[in-house]
């Protein structure tokens, strides 16, 4: 379903080349390959069929001008893929297409999904490689930078920034930008006119960059899909209360504390932490699971973890809001038995920073902060 949508904005797009990542296969390998998006210009060197055949072109070579560019895709780890496709190991698949590929092109780029640490070993052992654009979910926008002598740099995931990068290639040059260049030294190294060089930035696609119309109404739609879909899927689980549910063991909801700190309680929902999941509500986005982690208790999210996020979906009503637990604490056995058990009283940065993040609230002060959320004495 959404799916599709997507993939429909993809060809709007008009892509000289997409590497398959770990969340492009969740509507499956056939949907990727066939009908409609039989053309899609996608490319993995390293996903597989269970015998080993490539799904996709490993690379494909585009000119520009008298320039051959070889792109090539590699695919990141895929937690729980169906046992029809393997992703290979990159370091087995590699040498050998990189040796074709640089027969063929004077300019290597690399889309890559592969984690940090594994983008770092590639550009170690493969000089070969002259460009690498990353897609880790961990890092955000990397500025252009060089890794050996390979240019590395990926733009942040969800569409928030646009990442331009000029690249000004002669073939058979070296990078010239961050080599040190010693003043008066004569060096081996070629005249500066001879290096090739690059520009890269990020342009944030703010609210006040026009949308286009077409894209914007796709997605409008997409999101209407998900969103009933997610949500005939949960109406059937109907809210249980906190305690019943396994997944959230050890939370007793904000409404349990009230009983016995009304004061706190009133409070508390003075805070706009109260009405967060109602914000999330109100934009019918209470069922994407890529805010509701900030917008509902975090020990919750915490909790569930990325194996389990489904569960955030079926959260008990007293968990949907940012409440009392994700500043104090899981608090199940002191309500239960609070001469015994106490809660946290003091709240440290990092519990808020866990949300209030340098992407989402970078104005974010906590000593400014602090003080109008801590809840009154009495
Ligand atoms: C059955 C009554 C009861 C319930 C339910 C209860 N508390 Fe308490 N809470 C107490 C008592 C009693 C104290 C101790 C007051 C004192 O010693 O000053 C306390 C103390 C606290 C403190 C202060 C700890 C400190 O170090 O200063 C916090 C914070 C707190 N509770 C949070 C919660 C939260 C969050 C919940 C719900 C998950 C909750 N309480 C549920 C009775 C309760
Ligand atoms: C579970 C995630 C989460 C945690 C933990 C959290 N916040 Fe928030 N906070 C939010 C969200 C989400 C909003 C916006 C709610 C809305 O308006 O819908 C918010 C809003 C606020 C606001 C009102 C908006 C503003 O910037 O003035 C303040 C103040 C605030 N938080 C301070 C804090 C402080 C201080 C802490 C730590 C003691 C903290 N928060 C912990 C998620 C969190
Ligand atoms: C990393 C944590 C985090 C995630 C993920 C997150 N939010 Fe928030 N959100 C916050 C915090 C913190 C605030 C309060 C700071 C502020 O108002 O700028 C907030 C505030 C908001 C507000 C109120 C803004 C205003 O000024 O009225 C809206 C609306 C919102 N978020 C929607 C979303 C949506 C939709 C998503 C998912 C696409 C999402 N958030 C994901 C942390 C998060
Ligand atoms: C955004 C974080 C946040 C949330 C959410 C929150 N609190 Fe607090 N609470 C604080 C801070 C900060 C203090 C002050 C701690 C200190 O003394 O420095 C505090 C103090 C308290 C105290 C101790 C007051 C005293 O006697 O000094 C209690 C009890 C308490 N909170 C209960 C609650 C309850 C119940 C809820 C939910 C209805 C709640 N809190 C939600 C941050 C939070």
């Amino acid at each position: 379903m959404a799916a599709a949508g997507l993939m429909e904005i993809y060809l709007q797009m008009a892509y000289d080349a997409v590497a398959v990542g770990p969340y492009d296969l969740a509507a499956g390998v056939e949907f990727l390959k066939n009908g409609r998006f039989k053309n899609f210009p996608w490319v993995s060197a390293n996903l597989m069929d269970k015998n080993h055949n490539l799904l996709f072109p490993a690379a494909k070579i585009i000119e520009r001008g008298a320039l051959k560019i070889g792109i090539l895709g590699l695919t990141g780890q895929i937690a729980g893929t169906s046992p029809e496709t393997i992703v290979a190991d990159w370091r087995k698949v590699l040498p050998e297409h990189l040796e074709r590929l640089t027969e063929e092109c004077r300019l290597v780029i690399v889309l890559s999904s592969l984690s940090g640490e594994d983008n770092a070993e590639l550009t170690r052992q493969f000089p070969q490689v002259h460009v690498l654009i990353a897609a880790d979910r961990q890092q955000g926008n990397i500025v252009p930078r060089f890794e050996y002598s390979t240019l590395v740099t990926q733009t942040m995931s969800q569409g928030k920034y646009l990442g331009v990068l000029n690249l000004d290639w002669i073939a058979g040059s070296s990078w010239g930008k961050d080599q040190e260049q010693e003043p008066g030294a004569a060096s081996g190294k070629e005249p500066s006119h001879l290096r090739s060089n690059f520009t890269g930035n990020f342009i944030p696609l703010s609210k006040s960059l026009p949308d286009d119309r077409q894209i914007a109404m796709r997605i409008e739609e997409i999101k209407q899909q998900i969103y009933t879909h997610n949500q005939r899927s949960t109406a059937s689980g109907e809210q249980k209360n906190a305690t019943a549910s396994p997944a959230f063991s050890g939370l007793s909801g904000s409404d349990r504390c009230q009983e016995c700190h009304p004061l706190q309680t009133s409070f508390w929902k003075s805070t706009r932490h109260a009405g967060a999941y109602a914000t999330l509500q109100r934009q019918q986005q209470n069922f994407n699971l890529d805010c509701l982690p900030c917008h509902i208790t975090t020990s919750a999210a915490e909790q569930a973890g990325t194996s389990s996020m489904e569960s955030l979906l079926t959260l008990p009503a007293a968990l949907q809001s940012v409440g009392c637990e994700a500043c104090h604490g899981p608090g199940l056995t002191h309500a239960d038995s609070p001469d015994k058990v106490k809660p946290q009283g003091k709240v440290k940065e990092k519990t808020c920073t866990a949300c209030h993040t340098k992407e989402r609230d970078p104005a974010f002060n906590y000593l400014e902060k602090i003080l109008k959320v801590s809840c009154p004495a009495g």
